[in-house]
Protein backbone atom coordinates (compact mmCIF):
# COMPACT_ATOMS: atom_id res chain seq x y z
CA UNK A 1 0.00 0.00 0.00
CA UNK A 2 1.66 3.08 -1.08
CA UNK A 3 0.64 6.02 1.18
CA UNK A 4 -1.07 9.05 0.44
CA UNK A 5 2.73 11.60 -0.40
CA UNK A 6 4.03 9.04 -1.94
CA UNK A 7 1.80 8.45 -3.87
CA UNK A 8 1.26 12.14 -4.93
CA UNK A 9 4.17 12.45 -6.04
CA UNK A 10 4.32 9.18 -8.53
CA UNK A 11 1.30 10.64 -9.69
CA UNK A 12 3.71 13.78 -10.02
CA UNK A 13 6.63 12.59 -11.41
CA UNK A 14 4.32 9.76 -14.13
CA UNK A 15 2.09 13.59 -15.14
CA UNK A 16 5.22 15.25 -15.66
CA UNK A 17 7.17 12.74 -17.29
CA UNK A 18 4.15 12.31 -19.92
CA UNK A 19 3.96 15.82 -20.62
CA UNK A 20 7.58 16.63 -20.63
CA UNK A 21 8.03 13.97 -23.01
CA UNK A 22 5.18 14.52 -25.49
CA UNK A 23 6.30 18.03 -25.11
CA UNK A 24 9.55 17.68 -26.26
CA UNK A 25 8.97 15.29 -29.41
CA UNK A 26 6.69 17.81 -30.28
CA UNK A 27 9.01 20.03 -30.51
CA UNK A 28 11.30 17.66 -32.94
CA UNK A 29 13.64 16.55 -30.53
CA UNK A 30 14.79 12.97 -31.90
CA UNK A 31 15.15 9.86 -29.84
CA UNK A 32 11.79 9.34 -28.14
CA UNK A 33 9.57 6.46 -28.71
CA UNK A 34 6.38 7.26 -27.65
CA UNK A 35 4.13 4.47 -28.27
CA UNK A 36 0.46 4.63 -27.23
CA UNK A 37 1.42 1.96 -25.34
CA UNK A 38 3.49 3.71 -23.29
CA UNK A 39 2.12 6.52 -22.81
CA UNK A 40 -1.47 4.46 -21.34
CA UNK A 41 1.13 3.04 -18.90
CA UNK A 42 1.77 6.39 -17.65
CA UNK A 43 -1.66 7.14 -17.63
CA UNK A 44 -2.90 4.29 -16.05
CA UNK A 45 -0.21 5.01 -13.25
CA UNK A 46 -1.46 8.35 -12.42
CA UNK A 47 -5.24 7.41 -12.78
CA UNK A 48 -5.09 4.87 -10.12
CA UNK A 49 -3.13 6.23 -7.74
CA UNK A 50 -4.06 9.78 -6.29
CA UNK A 51 -6.95 12.56 -7.95
CA UNK A 52 -4.91 15.52 -7.70
CA UNK A 53 -7.20 18.58 -6.72
CA UNK A 54 -6.54 21.88 -8.18
CA UNK A 55 -5.40 23.07 -4.90
CA UNK A 56 -2.78 21.06 -5.04
CA UNK A 57 -1.74 21.74 -8.08
CA UNK A 58 -1.92 25.97 -7.13
CA UNK A 59 0.24 24.69 -4.21
CA UNK A 60 3.12 22.70 -6.15
CA UNK A 61 2.83 26.03 -8.88
CA UNK A 62 3.49 28.27 -5.44
CA UNK A 63 5.65 31.54 -5.85
CA UNK A 64 6.69 29.98 -9.02
CA UNK A 65 9.80 30.97 -10.58
CA UNK A 66 10.24 28.42 -13.03
CA UNK A 67 10.36 30.39 -16.05
CA UNK A 68 12.23 33.78 -16.57
CA UNK A 69 8.64 35.43 -16.34
CA UNK A 70 7.91 36.18 -12.60
CA UNK A 71 10.50 38.56 -13.17
CA UNK A 72 7.76 41.31 -14.48
CA UNK A 73 4.72 39.81 -13.31
CA UNK A 74 2.42 41.32 -10.38
CA UNK A 75 0.00 38.04 -10.04
CA UNK A 76 0.15 34.07 -11.19
CA UNK A 77 -3.05 33.57 -13.13
CA UNK A 78 -3.99 30.09 -12.21
CA UNK A 79 -7.60 29.82 -13.08
CA UNK A 80 -10.99 30.71 -11.68
CA UNK A 81 -14.19 28.63 -12.19
CA UNK A 82 -16.28 25.75 -11.26
CA UNK A 83 -13.59 22.94 -10.21
CA UNK A 84 -16.26 20.65 -11.15
CA UNK A 85 -17.14 22.09 -14.29
CA UNK A 86 -18.16 20.28 -17.72
CA UNK A 87 -16.30 22.85 -19.96
CA UNK A 88 -13.12 24.66 -19.31
CA UNK A 89 -11.73 27.69 -21.59
CA UNK A 90 -8.56 27.72 -22.29
CA UNK A 91 -6.67 30.90 -23.40
CA UNK A 92 -3.01 32.20 -23.85
CA UNK A 93 -1.57 33.96 -21.13
CA UNK A 94 -2.76 36.97 -19.12
CA UNK A 95 -3.23 40.65 -20.11
CA UNK A 96 -2.49 44.38 -18.47
CA UNK A 97 -5.81 43.55 -16.42
CA UNK A 98 -5.42 39.85 -15.57
CA UNK A 99 -1.90 40.52 -14.46
CA UNK A 100 -3.40 43.30 -11.88
CA UNK A 101 -5.94 41.08 -10.30
CA UNK A 102 -5.12 37.62 -10.67
CA UNK A 103 -7.94 36.64 -12.58
CA UNK A 104 -8.40 35.63 -16.14
CA UNK A 105 -10.13 37.09 -18.56
CA UNK A 106 -10.88 40.29 -16.80
CA UNK A 107 -9.67 42.90 -19.90
CA UNK A 108 -11.78 43.73 -22.90
CA UNK A 109 -11.63 40.22 -24.62
CA UNK A 110 -12.64 38.42 -21.01
CA UNK A 111 -16.14 41.03 -21.31
CA UNK A 112 -16.53 39.60 -24.81
CA UNK A 113 -15.93 36.26 -24.03
CA UNK A 114 -18.40 36.52 -20.70
CA UNK A 115 -20.88 37.84 -23.63
CA UNK A 116 -20.08 34.77 -25.76
CA UNK A 117 -20.38 32.51 -22.88
CA UNK A 118 -23.88 34.62 -21.73
CA UNK A 119 -24.75 33.52 -25.86
CA UNK A 120 -24.58 29.80 -24.78
CA UNK A 121 -26.77 30.39 -21.78
CA UNK A 122 -23.66 29.84 -19.25
CA UNK A 123 -22.17 32.14 -17.10
CA UNK A 124 -18.64 32.23 -16.06
CA UNK A 125 -19.54 30.67 -12.57
CA UNK A 126 -20.61 27.36 -14.62
CA UNK A 127 -16.89 27.04 -15.87
CA UNK A 128 -13.32 26.80 -15.03
CA UNK A 129 -11.41 29.55 -17.17
CA UNK A 130 -7.46 29.52 -17.37
CA UNK A 131 -4.58 30.04 -19.58
CA UNK A 132 -1.62 28.13 -21.43
CA UNK A 133 0.76 30.80 -19.08
CA UNK A 134 0.08 32.04 -16.15
CA UNK A 135 2.11 35.13 -15.97
CA UNK A 136 2.23 37.83 -17.93
CA UNK A 137 4.80 37.94 -20.87
CA UNK A 138 6.25 41.18 -20.76
CA UNK A 139 3.96 44.02 -22.88
CA UNK A 140 2.14 41.13 -23.92
CA UNK A 141 4.61 39.83 -26.33
CA UNK A 142 4.41 35.72 -27.52
CA UNK A 143 5.16 33.32 -25.02
CA UNK A 144 8.60 31.80 -25.88
CA UNK A 145 9.50 27.85 -25.97
CA UNK A 146 10.84 27.20 -22.13
CA UNK A 147 7.99 29.82 -21.48
CA UNK A 148 5.55 26.71 -22.58
CA UNK A 149 7.63 24.38 -21.61
CA UNK A 150 7.38 25.29 -17.78
CA UNK A 151 3.74 26.17 -17.46
CA UNK A 152 2.22 23.55 -20.02
CA UNK A 153 2.60 21.05 -17.57
CA UNK A 154 0.20 22.75 -15.06
CA UNK A 155 -2.48 23.56 -17.37
CA UNK A 156 -2.53 19.77 -18.26
CA UNK A 157 -2.81 18.88 -14.92
CA UNK A 158 -5.34 21.47 -14.03
CA UNK A 159 -7.75 19.71 -16.94
CA UNK A 160 -7.15 16.36 -15.36
CA UNK A 161 -8.18 17.83 -12.13
CA UNK A 162 -11.32 18.74 -13.04
CA UNK A 163 -11.93 16.36 -15.88
CA UNK A 164 -14.24 18.26 -18.21
CA UNK A 165 -16.02 16.84 -20.82
CA UNK A 166 -15.13 19.81 -23.42
CA UNK A 167 -12.62 22.54 -23.93
CA UNK A 168 -12.50 25.46 -25.37
CA UNK A 169 -9.63 26.37 -26.85
CA UNK A 170 -9.33 29.96 -27.63
CA UNK A 171 -7.49 31.24 -30.53
CA UNK A 172 -4.14 29.57 -32.33
CA UNK A 173 -1.86 29.53 -29.39
CA UNK A 174 -4.00 27.38 -26.72
CA UNK A 175 -5.31 25.40 -29.85
CA UNK A 176 -2.08 24.44 -31.41
CA UNK A 177 -0.55 24.25 -27.46
CA UNK A 178 -2.51 21.65 -26.46
CA UNK A 179 -3.50 19.80 -29.56
CA UNK A 180 0.10 19.53 -30.44
CA UNK A 181 -0.19 20.66 -33.91
CA UNK A 182 1.09 23.82 -36.04
CA UNK A 183 -2.38 23.39 -38.31
CA UNK A 184 -3.73 27.07 -38.31
CA UNK A 185 -7.17 27.97 -36.25
CA UNK A 186 -8.88 28.79 -39.35
CA UNK A 187 -8.55 24.97 -39.78
CA UNK A 188 -8.83 23.41 -36.70
CA UNK A 189 -11.89 25.74 -35.19
CA UNK A 190 -15.43 24.54 -35.36
CA UNK A 191 -15.06 20.76 -35.16
CA UNK A 192 -14.62 18.86 -31.76
CA UNK A 193 -10.80 17.58 -31.48
CA UNK A 194 -9.74 14.37 -29.24
CA UNK A 195 -7.77 15.83 -26.53
CA UNK A 196 -7.30 12.76 -23.68
CA UNK A 197 -11.05 11.31 -23.69
CA UNK A 198 -11.93 15.03 -23.72
CA UNK A 199 -13.46 16.54 -26.38
CA UNK A 200 -11.76 20.19 -27.79
CA UNK A 201 -13.45 22.83 -30.08
CA UNK A 202 -10.75 25.40 -30.80
CA UNK A 203 -12.36 28.79 -32.01
CA UNK A 204 -10.93 32.37 -32.62
CA UNK A 205 -9.33 34.48 -29.44
CA UNK A 206 -11.92 37.06 -28.17
CA UNK A 207 -9.16 39.22 -28.62
CA UNK A 208 -8.63 38.53 -32.41
CA UNK A 209 -12.54 38.90 -32.62
CA UNK A 210 -12.41 42.66 -30.91
CA UNK A 211 -10.10 43.51 -34.35
CA UNK A 212 -11.60 41.32 -36.45
CA UNK A 213 -15.45 41.69 -36.05
CA UNK A 214 -16.11 40.15 -39.27
CA UNK A 215 -15.34 36.58 -37.50
CA UNK A 216 -17.91 36.47 -34.94
CA UNK A 217 -20.46 34.68 -37.03
CA UNK A 218 -17.82 31.73 -37.32
CA UNK A 219 -17.91 31.88 -33.70
CA UNK A 220 -21.23 31.82 -32.89
CA UNK A 221 -21.49 28.84 -35.20
CA UNK A 222 -18.69 26.97 -32.93
CA UNK A 223 -20.52 27.67 -29.38
CA UNK A 224 -23.71 27.20 -30.92
CA UNK A 225 -22.09 23.33 -31.47
CA UNK A 226 -20.55 23.14 -27.75
CA UNK A 227 -24.13 24.41 -26.71
CA UNK A 228 -25.56 21.69 -28.18
CA UNK A 229 -22.90 18.79 -27.16
CA UNK A 230 -23.20 20.25 -23.64
CA UNK A 231 -26.88 20.40 -23.23
CA UNK A 232 -26.44 16.71 -23.59
CA UNK A 233 -24.68 15.58 -21.15
N1 LIG B 1 -6.14 36.78 -23.18
C1 LIG B 1 -5.90 35.51 -22.79
O1 LIG B 1 -5.51 34.67 -23.59
N2 LIG B 1 -6.07 35.22 -21.50
C2 LIG B 1 -6.48 36.10 -20.60
O2 LIG B 1 -6.62 35.72 -19.44
C3 LIG B 1 -6.74 37.40 -21.04
C4 LIG B 1 -6.56 37.73 -22.33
Amino acid sequence: MIDKDASQSLYEVTGDLRNYLTYMKRLGFEGLSLSSDSLKILDQWDGRTVVETLDMIKEDLGDCRRCKLYNGRKHIVFGAGDPQAQLVLVGEGPGYEEDIQGVPFVGRAGQLLTKILEAIKLTRDDVYICNIIKCRPPKNRNPERDEIASCLPFVQRQIRAIRPKFICALGTFAAQTLLQTKTPISRLRGEFHPYEDILLLPTYHPAYLLRNPNKKRDVWEDVQKLQVAYEKV
